[in-house]
């Protein structure tokens, strides 16, 4: 009989030959600010596979002028959610990409039941599922302090804090020496909408996934390290 035991995101026999029998599906949940893309990088890093960001795709394609990142602006300006057909197009063409066959982190997707109907829908089609839905708790005072100091690399996306994860020179990324800019978004009074429509259209999204046991909970405060540390002992 084969003892399982399971390294970094893949499940081996016990003499360690390497047979991958599960991949590692993830969503990143929580409010704007609790940290879903600072950890989304660090997972991908550590387990080797893409963080699929719904906002990064959208800001990618204002930054283009396409047609959906034209459509896509007015909603993200006021802190709206952007039309569940849209996204939903979004991730069904996304997950097909063969870099999301071996797993994936969703950060930001699903927002709202439909869209999360609409992903478990796809996934079945494919025949794969989510393993676990990540819930990054923080409180809302503390989210807005983090939201109105993000700093945001133009070139490699890289994230900072102006307090609490400062770049080395102001203004320029310690990865890529890029420019590091402040969201649209990002100011306060757009961060308390963005925060109201999460209560409304995203936090029922917690009951989903707990009626389908694979909510986990965890702490998003204290250190950027000891979430990450929080996150994979999760998927342990
Ligand atoms: P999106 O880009 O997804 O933004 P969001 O969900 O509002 O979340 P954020 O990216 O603001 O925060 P985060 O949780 O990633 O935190 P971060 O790691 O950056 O969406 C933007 C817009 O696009 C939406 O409003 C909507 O219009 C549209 N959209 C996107 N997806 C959609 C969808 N599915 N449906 C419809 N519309 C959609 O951290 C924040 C800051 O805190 C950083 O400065 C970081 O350095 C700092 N920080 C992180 N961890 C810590 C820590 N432990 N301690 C101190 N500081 C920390
Ligand atoms: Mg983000």
């Amino acid at each position: 009989m084969k003892v399982l035991c399971k390294v970094e995101n893949e499940l081996r026999d016990e003499d360690n030959k390497g047979l991958v029998i599960m991949d590692l599906n993830i969503i990143l949940l929580g409010p704007p600010g609790c940290g879903k893309g600072t950890q989304a990088k660090m997972l991908t890093e550590q387990y080797k596979i893409p963080q699929v960001s719904t906002g990064d795709i959208l800001r990618e394609a204002l930054k283009k002028e396409t047609a959906m990142g034209l459509k896509a602006k007015s909603y993200m300006d006021s802190g709206k959610l952007v039309p569940d057909e849209v996204v939903i197009g979004i991730i069904q063409d996304r997950l097909k990409q063969s870099d999301c066959q071996k797993g994936f982190i969703l950060d930001g997707f699903p927002r709202t039941v439909v869209q999360a109907e609409a992903l478990d829908k796809t996934l079945k089609d494919m025949g794969k599922k989510i393993e676990h839905s990540i819930s990054i708790d923080v409180d809302d005072e503390e989210l807005l302090g983090r939201l109105t100091g993000r700093r945001t690399c133009r070139s490699c996306g890289a994230m900072y804090h102006v307090l609490f994860n400062p770049s080395k020179k102001e203004g320029v990324c310690d990865a890529c020496s890029g420019e590091l800019y402040q969201r649209d978004d990002d100011k306060e009074e757009t961060i308390s909408n963005r925060l109201n429509i999460y209560k409304q259209q995203t936090a029922p999204l917690i009951d989903y996934y707990k009626k389908k046991d694979i909510l986990r909970l965890v702490t998003g405060t204290g250190k950027i390290e000891n979430i990450f540390k929080r996150i994979k002992d999760v998927l342990k």
